[in-house]
């Protein structure tokens, strides 16, 4: 009996109900690309290779799944779901005493839960093919299944009579075929169809009135089997994606008191009795820690914040990484290359870029600090500016250990601040600061007493 088996997964098509300049596989949910989606789930029930079938913009698809298991064959022209399975026959003939687990590309919510059952028939009944269907209240769109007395036929519905469309069994776009068996019948599909394409649905008719072995497998998971072929269907798909995700991160105690209104990325990871507030949003590979409050507005791309962490409302931070205890926000903006240390604070209206912010220093006011290295415990005053960009080049601020920078104040970069030195609120600093002195720039202060009385009697 064969048990082990390929996949092959058909991702050549342009998608032309996208209406895209993209290939519709590349369109991503929830920071995953659908193919990426597909390829995941598949790869879980650990297929022997994963073959897939490219052609409209080969070269972007080819080069973002370029990984171990997988190789790609090409449909050089897209005549339909059975040509594309034909452009692996070579890869194919190798293999005939196998099993082809063969998926649409188009079907990112679909999990391995509801692929095994599938196989586990195939082989338990010894089936040259089984093919996954489901009762749907709506099945428009889907081939419908049509069993008839001594064969199985699917009718795709532009060729379906008014009566076979309301049949609600319809084909979801997954197959397991023993490879001697496909590739005998494969050459047997014709065009003869609406859309004059080859159809893989047709090979089940093939097979099924030639002696082979046919099985439908009739899956409950029902809401799984959304064709994304357009953009309203792949928004219907995100949302189950979504709600998915938030679901088994409450189960590992993440707390959501909105999740309608909350965007969490497929590969996000977030520590338990963490709450999110509504309208947070964190995206790509980010990482949230441990007993953690992310307020509204939050918004969080590819960053790892650590352990008890307090993100006040409408905090942004990009490929930053912020240590436990630290507290952000509100309005605080970390751009790309930002480490923040342990029990650092930033507070309203605070942008940072390129800067490593030590241990339990602070900036909470209105402030800009880029391409800096901040040491411990150091007090950035409201409205501090780290000059960082003389019109040509970047140049670093270096502000050493328990220093006190007043309000208002330039720092002219490359320039350092040394160790526990003060710089007077409204200064201009454009050499560096000895450690423990104080600079200032500021000019003196004069005063000429009654002219404000005299300035009126001018008038
Ligand atoms: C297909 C099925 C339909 C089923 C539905 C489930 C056929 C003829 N119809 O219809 O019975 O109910 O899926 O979602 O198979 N592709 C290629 N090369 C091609 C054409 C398509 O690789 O020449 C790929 C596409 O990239 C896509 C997949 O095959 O990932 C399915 O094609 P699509 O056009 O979406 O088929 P449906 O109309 O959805
Ligand atoms: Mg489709």
């Amino acid at each position: 009996m064969k048990t082990g088996f390929h996949a092959l997964i058909l991702a050549a098509g342009k998608g032309t109900r996208f209406k895209s300049d993209t290939i519709k596989v590349l369109h991503s949910l929830m920071g995953k690309s659908m193919l990426r989606i597909v390829l995941d789930s598949v790869s879980r029930l650990n297929p022997d290779k994963i073959h897939v079938v490219v052609g409209y913009q080969k070269e972007k698809v080819i080069q973002e799944f370029d990984t171990e298991n997988t190789d790609f064959v090409e449909q050089k022209t897209q005549l339909g779901t059975a040509h594309a399975v034909l452009a692996a026959k070579k890869i194919l003939q190798k293999i005939p005493d196998q099993n082809l687990l063969v998926m649409n590309g188009d079907l990112p919510l679909i999990r391995p839960e509801t692929l095994r059952p599938l196989l586990k028939q195939h082989i338990r009944q010894g089936n040259d093919l089984t093919f996954m269907t489901a009762v749907m209240e709506n099945p428009t769109g889907f081939g419908r299944v049509v069993f008839l007395d001594d064969r199985i036929r699917i009718i795709e519905e532009k060729d379906a009579t008014p009566s076979q469309r309301k049949l609600r069994e319809g084909n979801v776009g997954i197959y397991i075929f023993g490879i001697r068996e496909l590739l005998r019948a494969l050459p047997k599909i014709s065009t003869q169809n609406k859309k004059g394409e080859y159809y893989l649905t047709d090979i089940i008719e093939i097979m099924s009135s030639s002696g082979n072995k046919v099985a439908a497998c009739r899956t409950q998971n029902v809401k799984e089997i959304v064709g994304v072929n357009d953009r309203y269907e792949m928004a219907r798909a995100i949302e189950v994606l979504r709600h998915r995700k938030i679901k088994a991160l409450t189960e590992r105690g993440v707390t959501f008191y909105d999740p309608s209104s909350t965007w969490i990325d497929f590969d996000v990871k977030i520590g338990s009795d963490t709450i999110i507030y509504p309208s947070v949003f964190i995206e790509g590979q980010s990482v949230i820690g441990k007993h953690c409050i992310l307020y509204p507005g939050v918004h969080v791309i590819n960053s790892r914040v650590g352990n008890s962490v307090k993100l006040l409302t409408s905090t942004v931070i990009e490929d930053s990484r912020v240590a436990q205890n630290c507290q952000l926000g509100p309005f605080s903006r970390l751009r790309p290359g930002c480490v923040i240390k342990p029990g650092a604070k930033t507070g309203n209206f605070v942008e940072m870029k390129n800067t490593v912010f030590g241990s339990r220093s602070k900036a909470m006011h209105l402030s800009y600090v880029g391409d800096a290295i901040v040491g411990e415990k150091v007090n950035i005053g409201a409205g501090t500016i780290t000059c960082n960009y003389d019109g040509l080049k970047k140049s670093r601020t270096e502000i050493d250990e328990g220093a006190f920078i007043g309000s208002g104040t330039q720092l002219i970069a490359p320039v350092k601040v040394g160790k526990g030195a003060y710089v007077g609120a409204g200064s201009t600093i454009t050499k560096n600061v000895s450690p423990d002195a104080l600079a200032l720039t500021r000019v003196k202060q004069e005063e000429k007493k009654g002219w404000a009385s005299r300035r009126k009697r001018r008038k």
